[in-house]
C-alpha cells in the first residue's frame, strides 16, 4: 500500500470533446462536420452510432460542472467545435455558438474549476472537407482565422489553450487507416495531413502571440514509442522506426528539429513543404500535453509502409484490446522532457474502457481505479526523476461517444444512462476525489 502525494501545485482535471459529449448537433446554427457525414455512412461506427445526442452535454453542462465540483476537479478540458463558431469552415462568426462556450466557462470559472480549451478534436466542419480538408494548405489558413476568432472573443474566458489534439489520429487514422473521418485511405493524403496539421498549430500560435493574450498555450500529441521486442539491432531500429513515424513527425518540427530522417530518407517520405513552414511549426510553446493509453512491441519488417510490425504483447488488455504499460508513460514522459529540454508536460487524457455495470446507483470499476493507479504512479516516477510534469487529466469525466467503437465502449468516471441522461460518479469518480484531496491510499 502506498500513498501517490503529488506537490500542491499539480493541476488536476478531466477531460471531454465536443462531439463526443455536446449532442445537439443542428442546434443554434451549427453545421455538419466531418463526423456528422462519417457517422451517416453504413458500416463506420459500431451499432450505427451517432454523436447527435451524445452525453448532451450541450444542455446538461451546469449538472456537469456541478459534479466535477463535487469531485474536487481544479480543471476541466473541453473542445470548442468548428463548426458551432465558423459553421460555413471559415468567414461569417456564429455568436450563438461563441455564447455556448462563454456560459460553459462562466458556470466552471464560478465553481472555481479552470477552462482548459481544445481548438481542434477532430470536428472539422464538413465543408472544407469538401476542398479537400486536411490534405490541402488551406485547411491550415482556415484554422488560423478559426484560432483567431476563438482568441478574441474567448480569450478572457480561458485558461489555457491547446491546438490540436493527436494530430497522429486526423491523419493516420482519417487519411491511412481510414477507419475515423474522413474515412480516406490514401498515404500521400495522410503524409500531407501530417505537415498541414503541423502548420496549422503554427500559425495558430502566431495568432495568439499577436492577440496579446497570455494563458499558456500548447498543443496535444499521442506519443507512440513502441519498445523493441528483442535486443537484436534491426528490432531496436524497427522500434525507431515507429516513433519517428508516429510521434517524432509531430514533435520534433515542435521544437525545430525538422523532419525525422528515418521518415524522409529510410521511408521515402516527403511532405508538401514550403519555404518559411518549418519556422512557423517551431513556434516557441508553453507546454506539451500527452495522450497516453498503451504501449505495443514491435520488430523490423521491410516489406511495411513503416518499416516495422507490431508482435503480440503479453500485458493485460482493456476491453478495446489495448495492452496496460504503466512503464511505458514513465518512458515517453522522460523522451519528451530530454527532446524539449525540459518543456512543462501535462498528461492531457489517460484511462480506460472497461466494463462497466450500474447496479443500483453504483459502478464498481475498480479495473479503471488500478489502471488509473499505476498510471499515476509511474507519472510520480517521472516527477521525482526530474521531468517537468504539471498536471493529469482524465480520460474521460463521462462516458460518450468513443469514435469507430460508438457508445459500445465507456471511458467515463461517471456512468451516463443513455436512455433517461442520468449521471452515476463510479467508484473511480470518487478515487479521483480522494487523490486530488491528497487522501488516497493505494
Ligand atoms: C484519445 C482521444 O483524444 C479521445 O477522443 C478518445 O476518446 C480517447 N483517446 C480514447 O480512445
Amino acid at each position: 500500500m502506498q500513498n501517490i502525494v503529488f506537490d500542491k501545485d499539480f493541476l488536476w482535471g478531466c477531460a471531454t470533446a465536443s462531439y463526443q459529449v455536446e449532442g445537439a448537433i443542428e442546434e443554434d446554427g451549427r453545421k455538419p462536420s466531418i463526423w456528422d457525414t462519417f457517422c451517416s455512412q453504413d458500416g463506420t461506427i459500431m451499432n450505427g452510432d451517432d454523436g447527435s445526442i451524445a452525453a448532451d452535454q450541450y444542455h446538461r453542462y451546469k449538472e456537469d460542472v456541478q459534479l466535477m465540483s463535487d469531485l474536487n476537479f481544479q480543471a476541466y478540458r473541453f473542445s470548442i467545435a468548428w463548426p458551432r463558431i465558423l459553421p460555413e469552415g471559415r468567414g461569417t462568426v456564429n455568436q450563438k455558438g461563441l455564447e455556448y462556450y462563454i456560459n460553459l466557462s462562466q458556470e466552471l470559472h464560478s465553481k472555481g474549476i479552470k477552462v482548459v480549451a481544445t481548438l481542434y478534436h477532430w470536428d472539422l466542419p464538413q465543408v472544407l472537407q469538401d476542398e479537400g480538408g486536411w490534405a490541402v494548405r488551406s485547411t491550415a489558413y482556415a484554422f488560423a482565422e478559426y484560432a483567431k476568432v476563438c482568441f478574441e472573443a474567448l480569450g478572457p474566458y480561458v485558461d489555457q489553450w491547446i491546438t490540436l489534439n493527436e494530430p497522429f489520429c486526423t491523419a493516420y487514422l482519417g487519411y491511412l487507416q481510414g477507419i475515423h473521418a474522413p474515412g480516406i485511405k490514401n498515404p500521400q493524403q495522410a503524409y500531407n495531413a501530417v505537415h498541414y496539421l503541423n502548420l496549422a498549430h503554427g500559425l495558430a500560435i502566431l495568432e495568439y502571440r499577436k492577440s496579446g493574450l497570455k494563458a499558456q498555450i500548447g498543443t496535444t500529441l499521442n506519443p507512440s514509442l513502441p519498445r523493441p521486442a528483442s535486443r537484436k539491432a534491426e528490432d531496436v531500429r524497427a522500434a525507431r522506426y515507429a516513433r519517428a513515424i508516429f510521434t517524432d513527425v509531430f514533435l520534433l518540427p515542435l521544437v525545430g528539429k525538422g523532419y525525422p530522417v528515418e521518415v524522409t530518407q529510410d521511408m521515402h517520405i516527403s511532405f508538401p513543404i514550403q519555404s518559411g513552414d518549418m519556422q512557423i511549426i517551431a513556434q516557441p510553446i508553453d507546454f506539451i500535453g500527452i495522450n497516453y493509453y498503451m504501449e505495443r512491441a514491435v520488430v523490423l519488417d521491410e516489406s511495411d509502409l513503416f518499416l516495422h510490425r507490431e508482435v503480440p504483447s503479453w500485458q493485460r488488455t482493456t476491453n478495446q484490446d489495448w495492452p496496460i504499460v504503466p512503464y511505458g508513460l514513465l518512458r515517453i514522459l522522460k523522451y519528451f522532457d530530454t527532446v524539449t529540454n525540459g518543456l512543462a508536460l501535462y498528461i492531457t487524457e489517460n484511462g480506460c474502457a472497461s466494463d462497466d455495470e450500474l447496479v443500483e446507483g453504483r459502478v464498481h470499476d475498480h479495473f479503471r481505479c488500478d489502471y488509473i493507479n499505476e498510471h499515476l504512479a509511474a507519472c510520480k516516477q517521472a516527477i521525482d526523476e526530474g521531468v517537468n510534469l504539471k498536471g493529469y487529466f482524465v480520460w474521460s469525466f463521462m462516458d460518450n461517444f468513443e469514435w469507430a467503437w460508438g457508445y459500445s465502449r465507456r471511458f467515463g468516471i461517471i456512468y451516463v444512462d443513455y436512455e433517461s441522461q442520468e449521471r452515476f460518479p463510479k467508484d473511480s469518480a470518487y478515487m479521483m476525489r480522494d487523490i486530488i484531496s491528497g487522501y488516497c491510499e493505494y
